[in-house]
């Protein structure tokens, strides 16, 4: 395994739209999966997508912990380490909640992010079998920032008000101040 290299906003390769994988089954798939996640582990990122490590390829990996999760959270708001390769999605209602994000291609930074707040998400494992799975809340936003990854779309270009970008050091000293209504749960680095 190797620790790859992680493209910084900025860099052409965020920008672009991955090709699809012909087979998710490919040893090419397998290698560059296991990178990946021992990427994002060094990293303590929550989600990585391969365009982050210079991999045009429409392969993301992501996990929603428990420990982010409110008390009694809907088992749909959470996920274990995941790999999906060509994954999609769709919303489930025209629900939007805001919360907040990170992205390890964007070190330092987080900002509020509106994003759909039921989804339904598909693509394949990596044994090649179908997924389809029902994500809520947290999970269902780190699914959408990593898709969106594959599309060439990074978090800032998906918020509504620019005043909510800030840096991590300075949010967290004005947190208390701030009057929009977020889920403090997901003020931590989400790092996709
Ligand atoms: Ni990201």
């Amino acid at each position: 395994m190797t620790l790859l290299k992680i493209a910084r906003m900025g860099h052409p390769v965020l920008l672009k739209t991955a090709e699809a994988i012909a087979d998710p089954t490919s040893r090419d798939v397998g290698r560059l999966l296991e990178d990946m996640v021992e990427t994002m582990e060094d990293a303590t990122g929550v989600g990585l997508a391969a365009p982050q490590v210079h991999e045009g390829k429409r392969v993301i990996i992501f996990k929603s912990p428990r420990e982010r999760g409110e008390e009694g959270g809907l088992d749909t708001d959470f996920s274990p380490l995941t790999a999906l390769i060509n994954p999609e999605f769709e919303p489930l209602d025209d629900d939007i909640a805001m919360g907040w994000e990170g992205c390890l291609s964007i070190p330092g930074i987080t900002g509020a992010v509106p994003r759909f707040s039921r989804i339904v998400y598909r693509g394949y494992a990596p044994s090649g079998e179908a997924v389809e799975r029902e994500a809520t809340n947290f999970h269902a936003r780190v699914v959408q920032h990593e898709i969106d990854h594959l599309d060439g779309v990074l978090f800032p270009m998906r918020m509504s008000d620019l005043s909510l970008l800030s840096f991590n050091e300075e949010l967290r000293a004005f947190m208390e101040h701030m009057t929009v209504e977020l889920n403090p749960d997901e003020t931590e680095k989400h790092g996709g």
